[in-house]
């Protein structure tokens, strides 16, 4: 494993040895394991909350009253980052622990489907995709690579507004998505967290559900987070690209 310093090979061989032996296993993934895909986080450096007013421009109040500067302030330049982006290390080293039997369910907060491109099964959209476009009016889905964006707000067939399939500021997260999440946390023995700042609820809340519940947290993240000092059993600190291949390999010589 590249240059990787001794005790950080240790604390992958001690988190490999956790997955190797647990039977469930999940991860909760957030932007950070995107960003070697090109698509930048929201916080820290280089973050879009620090272009962008999340309040001003996420939120859906922000999206009923002015769709058309939504689209052009944020969801223009997200679709063509998003167009573009395909599946990195950190992606492909958890389909390799899927395929090792070694991860069962992937929550992610991120809308860019980059784990199903990856070709992970099971994944739980938290904050739902920007694959589709869902009417306002109709409910109507419609593939976004298939939506004109000639006028905004882009507008569906019945005439209503098309807005993207996403989880915004001051919305709910789908209930079934919740329900399924909060119980996967809760009977994991394991549970892997790369590349989220853990600050917004409730996805921020699983790895303390899963670690009440009795599971081993390993957390992959180049900064500390909320969770590391509490919470996390291991922490990686380092990309999730480098850490999650180095923890794939590690456990396929395991199994
Ligand atoms: N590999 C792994 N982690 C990284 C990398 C990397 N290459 N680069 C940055 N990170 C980490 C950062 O240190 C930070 O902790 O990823 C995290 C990104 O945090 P956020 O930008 O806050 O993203 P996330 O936690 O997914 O945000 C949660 O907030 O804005 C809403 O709906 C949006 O889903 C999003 C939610």
């Amino acid at each position: 494993m590249p240059n990787l310093d001794k005790s950080t090979l240790n604390q992958i061989a001690y988190a490999a040895g956790i997955l190797a032996k647990a039977q469930h296993t999940i991860a909760l993934t957030g932007a950070g394991i995107s960003v070697e895909s090109g698509i930048p986080p929201f916080r820290g450096k280089g973050g879009l909350w620090e272009k962008i007013d999340p309040m001003k421009y996420a939120h859906i109040d922000a999206y009923l009253r002015n769709p058309a500067e939504v689209w052009e302030v944020l969801f223009l330049s997200m679709r063509d980052v998003l167009q573009n982006a395909t599946p990195n290390d950190g992606h492909k080293g958890l389909y390799r622990l899927e395929a090792l039997g070694a991860l069962q369910t992937i929550v992610t907060q991120n809308i860019d489907g980059l784990h199903q491109l990856a070709g992970s099964k099971d994944v739980i959209e938290f904050h739902g995709s920007f694959a589709t476009q869902r009417c306002m009016g109709c409910a109507r889905q419609v593939p976004s690579n298939e939506v004109s964006v000639e006028t905004l707000p882009p507008l569906c067939q019945c005439g209503g507004m098309l807005r993207p399939d996403v989880v915004m500021f001051g919305e709910l997260i789908p209930m079934d998505h919740l329900q399924r999440s909060q119980r996967l946390a809760s009977t994991c023995d394991a549970m892997l967290v790369v590349g989220t700042s853990a600050t917004v609820e409730p996805a921020a809340h699983l790895p303390i559900i899963a670690k009440h519940s009795g599971a081993a947290i390993i957390e992959i993240n180049p900064e500390p987070t909320p969770l590391t000092r509490d919470i996390s059993d291991v922490t990686l600190l380092g990309t999730g690209g480098e850490m999650m291949n180095a923890l794939a390999s590690a456990v396929e010589q395991m199994r």
